[in-house]
């Protein structure tokens, strides 16, 4: 699969945005608040966030006090919101693929993606490309789908459920078979890439990358028994992982 810009499509970016809107959405919901858990402290640093998307991460970032952020993104649309509404003096929007990253000349204290490299064919050469990028003793923090979630594809529900509809497991295919999964998401033949935890695990530790933490995505149970039909499956698989690594140098 050659690289996705899906997120320029009309109806992909107004669904998108119509989800990011709704109050209850998995963003802010779920990935946002593990992420910036996991965060050093961004005061005085530069940073590069990775599929910046419409801004909202780099923007947290400059109020935490960055000294600068680089966001970047292949969609011109995710760019123009970005730079309408979610701009400030220290932060530059740029329209780049992260499969051209190697053209950013900059060295960073901080790079950060929350839910990118779904998307990323050579996930093992863009992590060498952006510990390339990190200064001594920087972070790399970031999120993307877990591989119990891209372990689907697409043809059947992802749950086993009740006769009433609840969820009574997730259901997970050919997990150990990696490359692209073209699913039904927001729109027929998105793709996005399956690969096994050990494959990402190794790809870091290849990179030269210090792994410090790894988090799987829960939500609280007053959230998830609150609104069931939203979160309900979440007790049952992750739906994102998360990782903390340093350089491996200081
Ligand atoms: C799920 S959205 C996440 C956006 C943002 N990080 C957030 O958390 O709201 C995925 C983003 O990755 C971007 N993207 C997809 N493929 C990309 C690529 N090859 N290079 C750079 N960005 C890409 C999309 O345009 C989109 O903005």
């Amino acid at each position: 699969m050659a690289k996705q810009n899906i997120y320029d499509d009309e109806e992909f970016f107004s669904d998108f945005r119509k989800n990011r809107d709704d109050s209850l959405n998995f963003n802010d919901c779920i990935e946002t608040p593990i992420l910036l858990s996991m965060l050093p402290p961004v005061q005085g640093k530069k940073v590069l966030d990775i599929g910046c998307g419409m801004g909202q991460h780099a923007k947290q970032y400059a109020d935490m006090g960055a000294e600068s952020v680089l966001g970047i993104d292949i969609s011109e649309k995710m760019i123009a919101y970005a730079k309408e509404h979610n701009g400030a003096d220290n932060i530059r929007y740029l329209r780049l693929a992260m499969e051209d990253i190697k053209t950013v000349q900059e060295r960073f204290d901080l790079i950060t993606s929350s839910l990118v490299f779904d998307y990323i064919e050579d996930f093992g050469g863009l992590m060498k490309q952006i510990h390339g990028l990190l200064e001594d003793g920087g972070k790399f923090v970031f999120s993307m789908s877990h591989p119990m979630t891209t372990a689907w594809d697409g043809v059947y529900d992802r749950f086993t459920r009740t006769e009433t509809g609840e969820r009574l497991y997730a259901n997970i295919r050919n997990y150990f078979v990696e490359g692209p999964r073209k699913v039904n998401w927001v729109v027929d033949g998105y793709e996005c890439y399956h690969r096994t935890m050990s494959s990402l695990i190794n790809a870091l530790i290849s990179a030269g990358f210090v792994i410090e933490e790894c988090r799987e995505s829960q939500i609280s149970d007053e959230m998830r028994l609150r609104y069931p039909q939203k979160f309900g499956g979440t007790i049952h698989r992750p739906d994102f992982v998360f990782f903390r690594c340093g350089t491996g140098s200081l």
